[in-house]
């Protein structure tokens, strides 16, 4: 077995070790031995004769070996960075996507038009990361973070204190938007990342073996969630309100149906990301 007594030989092993793992990045071994030390990336950069305790090897070998596996990087070091939040995540919850940043992007634009104040909801909040980026940005705003599983309410929660948000985000455990309506007041804004990957299609996916099936499976094509969001969400949104939804982007055509039946007339429109994608579609309901 090598010997990782300095960084540099530790990096170089791991390096060859993720050789054969496809997923893996070269940037993983530098991450996770940063974690491991409690240090910033670039100190191993500048520090690389420094040398490891046999607890540190160790605990970097064991890292090393579950990435190797598959494990995602996220649930190794328990953090990932979202908008400008760090986020606790475990595998209770999807690791939060770069691409679900343009929801966010898209959701505060028209939020401060509207000078900010307004009532939220984000429904299947997993690890808080949407609801979290909103109320960090949006410090007139009330909002609630709704989700199914109570295990990814949790760490929503954690995130939530972490950044000192508690006191104005509401955590709701519920079946999408069920036990909003009646005498509870509309929402000005709901934004979802529900699941979206039909179910056959989970099985052939990596991220399937390591992250929640709640969060990724959207039943026989992919739109079981969102078709009974949409079906849910007239009752709940106020006039002038906004949807935000992220999407698959071959689904576009699909879920802008969806949308038209369940609010006829109102403005519906697909948004494309960075790469020109179709990932988010907002439903404007005017009054
Ligand atoms: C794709 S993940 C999105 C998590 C987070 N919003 C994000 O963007 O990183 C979908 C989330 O929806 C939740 N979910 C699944 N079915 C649900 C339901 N019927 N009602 C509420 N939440 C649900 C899952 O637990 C999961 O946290």
């Amino acid at each position: 077995m090598t010997d990782l007594h300095t960084v540099a030989v530790a990096l170089a092993w791991a390096r060859q070790t993720l050789a054969r793992t496809p997923v893996a990045e070269p940037l993983d071994g530098p991450v996770l031995l940063a974690h491991v030390l409690g240090c910033d990336r670039a100190l191993l950069l500048a520090h690389p004769e420094h040398s490891l305790t046999p607890e540190q090897q160790v605990a970097f070998r064991t890292l090393i070996a579950r990435r190797a596996e598959g494990a995602p990087v996220a649930y190794l070091t328990g953090r990932r960075a979202f908008f400008d939040l760090e986020l606790l995540v475990t595998p209770d919850v999807l690791i939060p996507r770069p691409e679900t940043e343009h929801l966010v992007e898209l959701a505060l634009a028209w939020a401060r038009e509207r000078g900010g104040r307004l009532r939220l909801i984000d429904v299947g909040t997993g690890s808080g990361a949407i609801a979290l980026a909103l109320a960090r940005h949006l410090p007139g705003a009330q909002v609630w973070a709704a989700d199914l599983s109570f295990a990814a309410l949790q760490v929503a929660r954690l995130n939530a204190a972490r950044h000192g948000l508690s006191e104005r985000v509401h955590f709701l455990q519920a079946d999408l938007l069920t036990a909003c309506g009646g005498p509870t007041p509309p929402f000005d804004l709901i934004v979802a990342n529900l699941p979206y990957i039909p179910a056959l299609t989970l099985a052939d996916l990596p991220v399937a073996r390591h992250e929640p099936l709640l969060a990724l499976d959207g039943g026989p094509d992919g739109l079981t969630l969102i078709r009974r969001l949409m079906a849910q969400a007239p009752r709940v949104l106020a006039t002038n309100g906004l949807l935000l939804l992220e999407i698959e982007a071959t689904q576009g055509e699909q879920v802008t149906a969806l949308a038209a039946q369940a609010f006829p007339g109102t403005l519906i429109q697909a948004h494309q990301d960075y790469a020109g994608l179709l990932r988010v579609l907002s439903v404007e309901r005017k009054g």
